[in-house]
């Protein structure tokens, strides 16, 4: 859905990047800047930015950035109109908004709404002579009714009808219950879906009840029942407890498989835990948790099963920037049962003493072979020579090669011979790689994300540096003559061009803040051009870029990394001419 452009400034307008930020950061003025510790990726020294007069924020640790509307997209998770909408409402601003959408919305609204009292209603039944068992299940496993009212637990009746009849009176109908996943259908009639179950409310970041987990209170099967997607759950990109834990002052998240485990991690003072609703970590979970934390605990049980999700999840986190960390627990199954026999002092103890993944995945090869059998001794030799010559450091590889050498009774020079070939076996694919690489030179200075190629590197910085300057100085579009966005040969910057072509000519706002219909990693790539860019925005240097961009279109000329160094340092040699 698009919002009217002139809607957009007014809203950006009302909404100073200083004030809209300052809400969450704690913003120090330095020059015309602000600086802060980054809200999205955990730091002590402060690499976030904020510029009132660009509307802009910008972090230089982890280079997310954009306007208000992005900030806001980020730091609650929002969509872009949903966006708009809280940033209008902090403003009084009134929404214009189309009738599709409103329908939608509504619709939404009307499940949160329904979800939040089913929660009330079953909350209420847990203290109601029928919660009587369950709530003495709930002693039983050690919970406190503090941590029972913070998360909301309650007990959904063993009834067909209770939860339906209490939705009717609050004026639900059918089709709600039914789209909430709350029941369930036979013969046209619908019947309570959660019977005689302890029910945990699943809340999304932003405080709403999205869905259920239904637990019996016995050892019957099915242990769980989970509300299915609906038009406001997704399992695959919500994890349990994070409502809570997004806010925890210990630096870290512990990420773990039960319900149970989260809320008797919370109950002692673990408020950083959460679980990903039963289904294994998606990628969606991790991007979520990466706006939260960069560095985890994984906790899972001791089990082969949790141990293989572990390995699973190692890599997943790595790749959106997340530090991890395994604890390994002995003498119980799951946090849970750990705290409860041994305390959350020990407990403590164990996350000082996780290992990162490394030391983690050597164990778990180490557990696979007995040593005491040579034919096994030199697989496990081999295969944790393999991960050894995956790291970075040569400390590191000496290191852990020498614990190796002495855990598999072989000589370190022996283990620095295995460690060797598996490095030169990926040093050699490597070397192939980079030769592919060096065969086209214009292909190397990428742009950080993964999503945004440069393919012609020479057009794409002249793009970067006419778009960073329009951004500064719109008057400029007076000399661009014909350009239009498919000289553009990075789409993203094509499309920003568009967009202020058409806001420049309706005499409306040019700025990062107004852009739309741009990624999250496309508008932080965009406020990473503008805050980085060595040219201050001048005629001159608008018109080098220009004919950089019009020789390219004309001759589609792949460049000489010579070419390039050398209109680069010209760019740079404009700086301050006007
Ligand atoms: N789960 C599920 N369906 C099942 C079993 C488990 O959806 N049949 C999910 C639940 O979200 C559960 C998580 O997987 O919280 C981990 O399972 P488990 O450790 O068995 O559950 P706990 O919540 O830890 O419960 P308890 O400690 O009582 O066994
Ligand atoms: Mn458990």
């Amino acid at each position: 859905m698009a919002f009217p452009p002139s809607f957009i400034d007014e809203l950006v307008a009302r909404n100073p990047i200083e004030d809209v930020v300052g809400q969450y950061v704690n913003l120090k003025r330095s020059g015309s800047n602000m600086f802060g510790l980054c809200p999205f990726h955990g730091e002590k020294t402060a690499s976030f930015s904020v510029a009132p007069d660009k509307g802009i924020y910008y972090c230089f640790g982890c280079h997310k950035g954009g306007g208000a509307i992005n900030f806001m997209m980020e730091i609650e998770g929002l969509s872009y109109p949903d966006a708009v909408r809280k940033l209008a409402e902090r403003a009084g601003l009134e929404v214009p908004e189309d009738e599709q959408y409103q329908s939608r919305y509504r619709q939404q609204e009307r499940l949160w709404a329904l979800m939040k009292e089913a929660g009330r209603f079953y909350n209420a039944q847990l203290y109601s002579p029928a919660g009587a068992q369950c709530l003495a299940y709930t002693q039983k496993r050690g919970l406190t009714k503090a941590i029972l009212t913070r998360f909301g637990v309650g007990y959904a009746p063993d009834s067909w009808n209770a939860l339906v009849d209490a939705m009717h009176k609050k004026g639900y109908t059918d089709q709600e219950l039914i789209d909430a996943d709350l029941v369930g259908q036979k013969n046209g009639r619908i019947y309570d879906r959660f019977r005689n179950r302890l029910m945990f409310p699943i809340i999304d970041v932003r405080g709403n009840v999205i869905g259920f987990g239904g637990r019996v209170l016995d050892d019957s099967k099915p242990k769980y029942l989970n509300t299915s997607e609906t038009l406001i759950f997704n399992k695959r990109k919500n994890l349990f407890g994070l409502n809570f834990a997004k806010k925890t002052k210990l630096g870290y998240l512990i990420l773990v498989e039960g319900n149970v485990d989260v809320i008797t991690l919370h109950q002692y003072g673990f408020d950083n835990a959460v679980a990903s609703l039963g289904t294994s970590l998606t990628e969606d979970h991790a991007v979520l948790l990466s706006r939260y934390t960069d560095q985890i605990v994984l906790t899972y049980d001791s089990d082969e099963a949790g141990q293989k999700a572990a390995q699973r999840a190692i890599p997943m986190l790595e790749k959106v920037g997340i530090g991890v960390k395994v604890l390994q627990m002995q003498g119980a199954k799951d946090p849970d049962e750990f705290l409860h026999k041994f305390g959350p002092e020990k407990f403590r103890l164990l996350v000082e003493d996780s290992s990162n993944r490394v030391e983690y995945q050597l164990k778990a090869i180490a557990g696979k072979y007995n040593i005491k059998v040579d034919e096994e001794k030199i697989k496990f030799v081999q295969e944790a020579a393999d991960l050894i010559s995956t790291l970075p450091s040569a400390v590191q590889r000496e290191i852990y090669g020498h614990r190796i050498a002495e855990a598999g009774g072989i000589s370190f020079e022996s283990m620095q011979l295995e460690i060797g070939k598996a490095y030169k076996r990926r040093v050699a694919r490597e070397k192939k790689r980079q030769e592919k690489i060096d065969l086209a030179p214009a292909k190397h200075r990428q742009p950080e994300s993964r999503n945004i190629r440069y393919d012609n590197v020479k057009s794409a910085i002249a793009e970067e540096g006419v778009i960073a300057q329009l951004l500064k100085d719109p008057s400029l579009l007076s000399l661009a003559g014909d350009l239009h966005a498919g000289c553009f040969t990075v789409p993203l910057f094509g499309k920003v061009f568009q967009q202020v072509c058409t806001r420049y000519a309706q005499n409306l706002d040019v700025s990062l803040g107004v852009l739309t219909d741009l990624t999250a990693e496309e508008m932080s790539h965009l406020t990473g051009v503008c805050q980085n860019s060595q040219i201050t925005a001048g005629e001159t240097a608008f018109r080098d870029c220009l004919a950089v961009i019009r020789g390219v279109t004309q001759a589609k000329a792949v460049s000489s990394d010579d070419d390039l160094l050398a209109f680069r340092d010209k760019l740079k040699e404009r700086k301050g001419t006007k």
